[in-house]
């Protein structure tokens, strides 16, 4: 039992190795230092290029292949860490100590035992929704169950002085004249003596991640049980956080590897520099709206097929090689389409994406459990044989973090729509440090648009026109 996990330690730390020697020629990056802001940047077609803010969390190099939470290179943390432990790593900026780390897996457990938000979402049609549709409604039940963010003294606080203006109303039914004069000046006053807290509170905002990151992974697995005629499961005390998501999913206590497998798989997708939903979270943030909110954001961007959602495609490509001869025909197709193939390419690395490094060999290890899929992996190793080779190694494109997670999440016996979920389920703990951070220094996003339309047009009555 022990030797298999040192053997998945051995397997991350020869990843890190030939990732080392393969890109030493590649410059260091420079020795990072606070902006002088305003920056001067080159930025591109959808803010390519563009520096949003500041980050201690977590930095991407694509020429040197490196992903580094906090410091610490994604090689060392998979083999070494925990997911428990990265979260508490990109939420505090620092490794916890024991009694930290205890205390953060016990409230990470207490906060997964989410049983009235799940009988809420069964109320809603989620066997018609996918899974990434109802953790975006799950999210918004979390924040309505922990914090009542929208009872009157929760909610921030614009309209505090007594006012007539109608943009002051928050309700439509209130009452007029005078008895609206008292009902404004009464709820000032109930509000006052609530001292709501004006802008961001860190410890609410702590606690508030702890309650997200221990959530979404229940309603994803919750939600799968439905979508299978199965009923939820309650987390199990003696597991670790991935162990339980494994179980919470299949109802199977899962195997040291498994467990240790799924554990890494969820330190990989933690965090990933500003992407498209950390972004989106971020922006949503900025405007103080509540981190519930702005989780949300984030799962519904990670649902679009440009972000999340590759690895499905990967495991539809696999299926329809169906076997390691047809690897080759398969890809010069594919190519003579000008298609290109899933799982392979990053916007970002020029180099072996270190996620897939280290996932590719993870896959290998699981699918001695798991013989039956053996056909699945040998086609996928070909085919990464065989884009490197054609065309591969000349373009720099490499098998990037999907090309292996969904042969991953397969091998441990998620179903395809339980991809991207696995995803968010991670990349909560991410977004949520990103938005802790930001809050500190908030200032409103607000990109200007460039304006190329035309000016002094005049108004034709609906009537008159052609
Ligand atoms: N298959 C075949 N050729 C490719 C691939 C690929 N997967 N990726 C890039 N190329 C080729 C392009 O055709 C282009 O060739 P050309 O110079 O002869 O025209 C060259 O490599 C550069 O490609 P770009 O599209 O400019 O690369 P870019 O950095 O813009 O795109 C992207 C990156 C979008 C990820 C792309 O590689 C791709 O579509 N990959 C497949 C989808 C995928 O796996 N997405 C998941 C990304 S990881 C993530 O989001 C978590």
């Amino acid at each position: 039992m022990k030797t298999d996990i040192e053997t998945i330690q051995r397997l991350v730390l020869e990843a890190a190795e030939t990732a080392r020697k393969e890109t030493a020629s590649e410059p260091e990056p420079e020795k990072s230092r606070k902006a002088k802001w305003p920056l001067t940047c080159t930025v591109g077609p959808g803010l390519e290029g563009a520096i949003a803010c500041e980050s201690k969390v977590g930095y991407v190099n694509g020429a040197k292949g490196w992903l580094v939470y906090r410091g610490y290179n994604i090689f060392e943390l998979c083999a070494y860490s925990s997911f428990e432990e990265v979260s508490f790593l990109l939420l505090h900026g620092k490794m916890p100590k024991a009694v930290e780390l205890d205390l953060f897996k016990r409230k990470l457990f207490n906060y997964a035992r989410i049983n009235k938000v799940i009988m809420q979402l069964m109320g809603f049609p989620i066997d018609q929704m996918s899974v990434m549709g109802a953790l975006r409604l799950g999210a918004n039940l979390m924040r309505s169950q922990y914090r009542n963010l929208d009872k009157a003294n929760a909610r921030p606080a614009p309209f505090d002085a007594i006012s007539a203006d109608e943009d002051s109303i928050a309700m439509e039914t209130l009452p007029s004249g005078s008895e609206r004069a008292t009902f404004e000046f009464r709820s000032s006053v109930r509000r006052a003596a609530a001292k709501p807290k004006r802008g961001f509170d860190k410890a609410s905002g702590l606690e508030d991640s702890c309650h997200l990151i221990a959530g979404i992974s229940c309603i994803a697995a919750a939600v799968s049980r439905i979508h299978n005629g199965l009923l939820p499961l309650e987390p199990r005390p003696d597991l670790s956080f991935a162990g339980n998501l494994i179980y919470l999913i299949t109802g199977r206590q899962p195997t040291p590897v498994q467990e240790r497998v799924m554990d890494i798989a969820l330190i990989l997708h933690a965090d990933h520099g500003m992407n498209a939903s950390t972004f989106a979270t971020m922006v949503v943030a900025s405007t103080l709206a509540d981190i519930y909110f702005s989780v949300g954001a984030g799962i519904a961007a990670l649902s679009g097929p440009l972000h999340g959602g590759a690895n499905e495609e990967v495991l539809r490509s696999l299926r329809e090689i169906g076997s390691v001869e047809k690897v080759k025909p398969w890809i010069e197709r594919k190519l003579a389409e000008k298609g290109k193939v899933s799982g392979f390419g990053h916007r970002v690395y020029k180099a072996y994406d270190p996620r897939a490094r280290i996932l590719g060999p993870l896959a290998g290890l699981l699918i001695k459990e798991k013989p039956e899929l053996k056909p699945l992996y040998a086609v996928a190793q070909k085919l990464e044989e065989t884009v490197l080779n054609t065309f591969g190694k000349e373009k720099k494109i490499f098998p990037n973090v999907d090309f292996y997670s969904g042969l991953i999440y397969s091998f441990l016996g998620f179903d395809d729509e339980l991809f991207t979920p696995m995803f968010a389920a991670s990349r909560v703990a991410g977004w949520t440090a990103r938005v802790l951070e930001y809050m500190e220094n908030n200032r409103i996003f607000r990109p200007r648009g460039l304006y190329i339309g035309e000016f002094n047009k005049r108004y034709v009555p609906l009537k008159l026109r052609a």
